[in-house]
């Protein structure tokens, strides 16, 4: 294709390194679509006789077809998805298919089929951020009411329900959402018509061509449309920290499905067994979550790399940017897919997490909230009464609410056994009812709204 000045052929390793085609041919629809627009256009413009254009258009047309059905046939020599296309239109319609490259250069060609590839990308991950969202909320319907410890440093903090705790990754996967949806504003912007670099001299329809493939407007500057490659770091940034966020989802799994803790349990479809532990049941798909993300976040490290040396316009370094979003957009894919399916089938050991909740003396902050509200005592007093009841609670062995009465009120005359009876694990939750707090009632709350969110 661009053999006019050569003498001879590449070397075997350069054609290795140089062709792209392996990992450029899942770019196969968008680089059809854009050179069927940008076709029509030329076409459109006088620039092609209409003849031609329709030619190449149902040219190209046959292409899909042909990839669709039997693939994209890989030849190092035609180096990548651009090259691969234009040869075959050459088969199908002859001279004319050396006009669509006209007021073209793969430089537009490649940054505008990646800005359409990554804008599919974002939908589909936005979808399957949906889907696990749903399957958080349907979860925490479930269990509105259901009691679990929360935790601070690992430790038994306070009692909460299971719902409120699960509609923490609905926020979570909500605002990844909303980075995704950020980023595709931007990235929305049609390169094509930037030709090598700088434009071109023949009179172009640039917005008729971001029409037809539903970018918002051409891109303003051709070096930059060429060059810049922000949309698929964000993308790789969004990906990375929505694969944070399912990291830690992960990582409870696996603490909750322990045998210590014991809080759930996954069914067949979602463990693995062990080759020599006949007992075992392994989360691994959780760990694999935990694990990819590390390549997650590697992505956006590498693209990164690849982009930040590079004077302006473009540079070969650019041909390896697909292959990390590529990878990165599979694993997250991979990933919410997985984690919406455990999350949907898993078993919540509802007793031992309500046992659970009622230890490690709990509801302590409970007692000291009384004491300032029914005593009138300031906080830091009543932190300090409570310290000294868990204190002696400790020495004896036992909880809170079996601290016998005249220990108690040696401590403070306030704490009865009144008092330290009504210190429960529900009536804890029902307590912590200030806005996005865990109480049954302010966590229905909160589904409704999530559920109203992800209708807009
Ligand atoms: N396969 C190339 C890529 O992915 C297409 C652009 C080639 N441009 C060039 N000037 N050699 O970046």
């Amino acid at each position: 294709m661009w053999g006019g000045r050569f003498g001879g052929g590449p070397a075997a390793i350069m054609q290795e390194i140089n062709a792209s085609i392996p990992i450029d041919k899942r770019l196969w629809e968008e680089d059809i679509a854009a050179s069927r627009a940008h076709a029509a256009m030329l076409g459109a413009q006088g620039i092609l006789t209409q003849g031609d254009a329709q030619k190449i258009d149902a040219g190209l047309a046959q292409i899909a077809e042909e990839y669709a059905a039997n693939g994209v046939p890989v030849d190092l020599s035609l180096e990548d998805i651009h090259m691969t296309t234009e040869s075959r239109l050459r088969d199908i319609i002859g001279e004319a298919a050396g006009r669509l490259h006209t007021a073209r250069s793969r430089n537009d060609q490649v940054a505008t089929d990646f800005r359409l590839w990554v804008r599919t990308a974002t939908d589909r991950i936005d979808a399957g951020l949906a889907a696990m969202q749903k399957a958080l909320l349907d979860r925490a319907e479930e269990h509105a009411d259901s009691i679990m410890p929360g935790f601070t440093h690992l430790q038994v903090a306070q009692p909460i329900t299971l719902g409120h705790h699960l509609l923490a990754y609905v926020e979570m996967f909500a605002r990844d959402r909303s980075r995704f949806r950020d980023a595709r504003v931007r990235l929305n912007e049609n390169p094509l018509g930037s030709a090598a670099l700088a434009g071109t001299s023949f009179p172009l329809d640039r917005h008729a061509t971001a029409k037809a493939l539903g970018f918002d407007r051409p891109m303003a500057n051709s070096i930059d449309a060429v060059s810049d490659r922000d949309f698929a770091l964000e993308f790789c940034a969004s990906a990375s920290i929505a694969a944070i966020h399912l990291s830690r989802l992960a990582e409870e799994i696996v603490i909750w499905a322990s045998q210590p803790f014991g809080f759930i349990s996954l069914p067949d479809a979602w463990s693995t067994g062990s080759s020599i532990m006949p007992q075992k049941r392994n989360p691994d798909a959780a760990e694999l979550v935990r694990g990819r993300a590390g390549m997650l976040l590697g992505a956006f490290q590498r693209l990164a790399v690849v982009v930040k040396g590079l004077p302006l316009t473009y540079s070969k370094d650019l041909q390896d940017d697909k292959a990390t979003v590529f990878e990165a957009f599979d694993a997250l894919a991979l990933s919410l897919a997985a984690m919406t399916g455990m999350i949907e089938t898993l078993t919540f050991r509802l007793d031992r997490m309500r046992a659970l909740a009622a230890t490690g003396y709990s509801t302590a902050t409970d007692l000291a909230d009384w004491l300032v509200k029914e005593a009138n005592l300031p906080f830091r007093d009543a932190h300090h009464v409570v310290g000294s009841c868990v204190k002696r609670a400790e020495q004896l062995g036992v909880e809170l609410s079996a601290l016998p009465e005249a220990e108690a009120v040696a401590i403070h005359p306030a704490v009865t056994a009144q008092v330290l009876a009504s210190l429960t694990v529900e009536a804890s939750v029902a307590s912590r009812a200030s806005y996005g707090g865990t109480a049954p009632i302010r966590v229905r709350e909160a589904i409704a709204a999530a559920r109203a969110a992800q209708q807009d």
